[in-house]
């Protein structure tokens, strides 16, 4: 049976390494998660089973590694010591008998998103990062349409514009609306994107190193490597719709909290097929998984062994691809979440209401 392996890596360090190490999460200071993550061997954290393709009837299987940095450990050290590292939670899976290697979560979000890694390995490498475009987009624009937002008349905006996640998914919003605004904070790659976006669909491109200039925003896909919440209630227009695809979140809880008149939704999430077990909880409700694990598998179902998506400019093309291939193998978008948890049916109607009165009776 082919394998397939998928790395992933402490977010939150106390609430992540109890689920590996529930003794050394109470009695270890986070100063101190922080420090031994650093010479913290690789490891098997689980096998992953009963991955079948509804279509193909084929199956694999595969393995959860941890590559045990914690994300503040990979945005603070040298990006070489960080590639060593993950390197060699790739040749562990390379050991395992893996096909393709999945980079989750900061393990693409360092350096070059997975070039680097690719060319150090064998085995070949995807950072997942196309299937979460197609899923964080989707989910953003159905949304929209689910509380009103009126597609042909919507301001969009993207925050982390800049980034692997955030450029393509604002290069596919600019042939959705007509006026875009793209935040980050290096001034001159924003300004690149900008013109490439405007050149490729001659849509209105508003960049800005302000997160306030999201304001004006209908429909907003957030997906920053900050690391903490930089969208807080004073940021969002009633009746907004945002999607929040950043792991560690960059959407406050208080904006549940506080503006009722906002839709939140999570990005990045699907349904898996029936019966995958993934032998270890890494956070989420059982039958949902992240996008970029979801393209992992359904890749090695697919038998598509190459290096699939690497480096951060990614191609809508190959985006349009992979929905094919996660939709053939039983992968499904998730249901509207909030922080993990179903939005209601009251959220819907208060978020419709507000947007009625906002563009009058129809
Ligand atoms: N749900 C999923 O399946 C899934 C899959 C993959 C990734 N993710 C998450 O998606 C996020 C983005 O990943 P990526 O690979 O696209 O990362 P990336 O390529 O490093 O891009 C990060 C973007 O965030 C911007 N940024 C960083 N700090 C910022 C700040 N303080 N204020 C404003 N902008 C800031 C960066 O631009 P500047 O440097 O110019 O500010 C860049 O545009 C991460 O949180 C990652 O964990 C989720």
């Amino acid at each position: 049976m082919d394998r397939f392996a998928f790395i992933i890596h402490p977010l939150e360090p106390k609430a992540d390494v109890a689920r590996k190490y529930p003794f050394l999460a109470r009695i270890l200071p986070v100063r101190l998660i922080h420090f031994f993550s650093r010479y913290w061997p690789p490891l098997v954290l689980s096998r992953v089973t009963g991955v079948r393709s509804p279509a193909t009837g084929r199956e694999v299987e595969g393995f959860l590694l941890a590559c045990p940095l914690t994300a503040q450990q990979m945005l603070r050290l040298p990006t070489r010591l960080v590639y060593r590292k993950i390197i060699q939670t790739g040749r562990l899976a390379e050991r395992l008998g893996a096909r393709i290697l999945g980079l989750g979560a900061y393990t693409s979000v360092v350096g070059d998103g997975g070039l680097t890694v690719a060319k150090a390995l064998d085995v070949p490498v995807t950072s997942g990062d196309s299937y979460t475009v197609a899923v964080s987009v989707r989910a953003l624009l159905e949304a929209g349409r689910a509380v009103g937002v009126e597609q042909e008349r919507a301001v969009a905006a993207v925050v982390g514009a800049t980034g692997a996640i955030g450029s393509a998914s604002a290069r596919w919003l600019a042939r959705k609306v007509p006026r875009l605004i793209l935040v980050a904070r290096r001034e001159r790659a924003l300004q690149r994107l900008a013109d490439r976006i405007a050149e490729e669909t001659g849509v209105t491109v508003k960049p800005s190193t302000q997160v306030e200039a999201i304001v004006e925003a209908d429909l907003i896909l957030t997906a920053t490597s900050a690391g903490q919440p930089l969208i807080f209630p004073q940021h969002l227009k009633p009746g907004a719709v945002v999607c929040d695809v950043a792991r560690p979140r960059d959407v406050s809880p208080r904006v549940m909290e506080e503006r009722k008149d906002v839709l939140l939704i999570d990005g990045g999430l699907v349904k898996t097929p029936e019966g995958v077990d993934f032998g270890f909880d890494y956070g989420l409700p059982p039958g949902l998984t992240f996008a970029c694990m979801a393209e992992t598998i359904a890749l090695a179902l697919e038998g598509r062994f190459e290096d699939y998506t690497v480096g951060k400019d990614l191609s809508l093309e190959r985006i349009a691809e992979i929905e094919q291939i996660t939709q053939r193998h039983g992968f499904r978008p998730a249901e509207f979440l909030a922080f993990e948890r179903p939005v209601e049916e009251a959220r819907l109607r208060a978020v419709r209401r507000q947007r009625r009165g906002e563009n009058g009776p129809r």
